[in-house]
């Protein structure tokens, strides 16, 4: 800690209008746009900042590679990112993973440097170590694109949402899979051959597995989910599955319910086992009606859709991810935490008063679609039912497709009623063990209706 003799000099020192000193720790697809954009909007930047920024060193693994892309001194690069971290009035971190992001996060912050983040993966881990630290150092810790790239959601939730209460966030936050999912819809292909596509187009990684498998979703949960209740919340806290199961007949069923299937990221208030206040944060794939505002997200983009007690439904929409879509929302942080450096003062800190239960998947409340070929003969659909109610779960539509002439199976579809999500899928086990259900071909949750 600073003393007050100390912690006066600090903020003595600034001269009126004197430069701010930047530092970029990253040089990639988002940390070039950024650099860019400092560079040639930076008269404006001066101008709504109070200060001109400086761009005082950009930290990269290897310095000596021509950057032609980037117009900026190439005597700015520099590998020594621990020595430029202690020289600079802000620091961008744009490197991505937990090490060494976080030590270079520290130890910018211990030389009182405020910091904004795209490190999604590490707020999501560590988040209230790097709180601490910005409060311990009276500084400013802003992470706009570590969310939905472009979209301006944190500090809505952060800043603008802060007197309301909010009780759900609905998120299609992984542009990846939106658009395999989207393709999927419209080719009527498979899960394997649209990544390919995805891949041959640059919309996935040569690795997809953080997007497919719901991993970077995740992520975003757990921060969305931390700044809406006002609760600590990790991404090991987050109920995770990807879309590699989601398979063509499952989009075809969704179809068919004038429905889509989306990769949503969920934060809910729920009741908890002591009948108080909870919060549940997944992600998985879900159908939800055609009518949702969601449901018109399409290819690569990303929305979030917020339910508060006050303002009623709320929907964000754009770009998330991509250079210059990224450099939006961190340039605005930059902005945002300089015009403190120049007028004194702070951000807010961490929120985390609320300390809300995080309840498991199975507490969660969903509703199933479930389609089985079953025997089409008496009394099948009565034992069905029967699985349904021995587990607690009301039905609320079952028809039926098909029948004698087909192999003498039919198709059932059966849509539920709100139950835990523990009852639902001890429901399906049970509806497996059934002599006469053949197959459970397709099994998905709904939301958004
Ligand atoms: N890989 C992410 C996506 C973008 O597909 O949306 C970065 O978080």
């Amino acid at each position: 800690m600073r003393t007050e003799t100390e912690e006066m000099a600090r903020t003595m020192a600034r001269e009126p209008g004197a430069p701010l000193r930047v530092a970029l720790l990253g040089c990639g697809v988002v940390g070039s746009a950024v650099a860019t954009k400092l560079v040639e909007n930076g008269d404006d930047l001066a101008a709504r900042v109070g200060a001109p920024l400086e761009l005082v060193g950009i930290a990269v693994r290897r310095p000596g590679r021509p950057r032609p892309d980037v117009p900026v001194d190439p005597s700015l690069f520099t590998a020594d990112a621990d020595e430029l971290v202690t020289r600079a009035d802000v620091v961008i971190e744009v490197i991505g993973g937990i090490d060494p992001a976080r030590g270079l996060i520290m130890r910018a912050m211990e030389h009182g440097a405020s910091v904004v983040s795209a490190n999604k993966a590490l707020l999501a881990e560590d988040g209230p170590t790097l709180y601490a630290a910005a409060d311990a150092n009276d500084v400013d810790l802003y992470y706009e694109a570590a969310v939905a790239g472009a979209i301006p959601i944190l500090r809505p939730i952060r800043e603008s949402l802060a007197g309301d209460d909010v009780r759900r966030v609905l998120g299609i936050v992984n542009g990846t899979t939106n658009f395999v999912l989207d393709k999927m819809d419209s080719t009527g292909a498979g899960f394997a051959e649209t990544v390919e596509e995805a891949q041959a187009l640059g919309y996935a990684e040569a690795d997809p597995t953080a997007d497919v498998e719901g991993f970077d979703a995740a992520a975003k949960a757990a921060i969305l989910a931390s700044l809406a209740f006002h609760t600590r919340v990790s991404s090991a806290d987050v109920h995770r599955e990807g879309i590699t199961e989601v398979s063509a007949a499952d989009i075809r069923a969704a179809a068919e319910m004038d429905s889509v299937v989306k990769l949503l990221a969920i934060c809910e208030r729920v009741t908890g086992d002591d009948g108080g206040e909870a919060v549940s944060v997944r992600v998985h794939p879900a159908m939800i009606p055609r009518s949702h505002p969601l449901a018109s997200v399409r290819e690569a983009f990303n929305a979030v859709f917020i339910e508060a007690a006050a303002a009623g439904p709320l929907m964000f929409y754009g770009r998330g991810a991509g250079g210059d879509p990224s450099a939006s929302a961190v340039l605005g942080d930059i902005v945002a935490v300089a015009r403190h450096k120049v007028a004194g003062g702070r951000g807010p800190g961490e929120s985390a008063y609320a300390d809300l239960p995080v309840v498991g998947m199975g507490q969660a409340l969903t509703r199933y679609h479930i389609s089985l070929d079953v025997a089409d003969r008496p009394g099948v659909l009565a034992q069905v039912a029967t699985a349904f109610a021995e587990h607690g779960v009301s039905i609320e539509t079952v028809r039926q497709q098909g029948g004698p002439g087909e192999g003498d199976l039919a198709k059932l579809i059966v849509v539920t009623h709100r139950a835990t999500d523990a009852a639902l899928a001890a429901t399906v086990d049970a509806l497996r063990g059934l002599d006469a259900v053949d197959d459970v071909a397709s099994v998905m949750r709904v939301e958004g209706s």
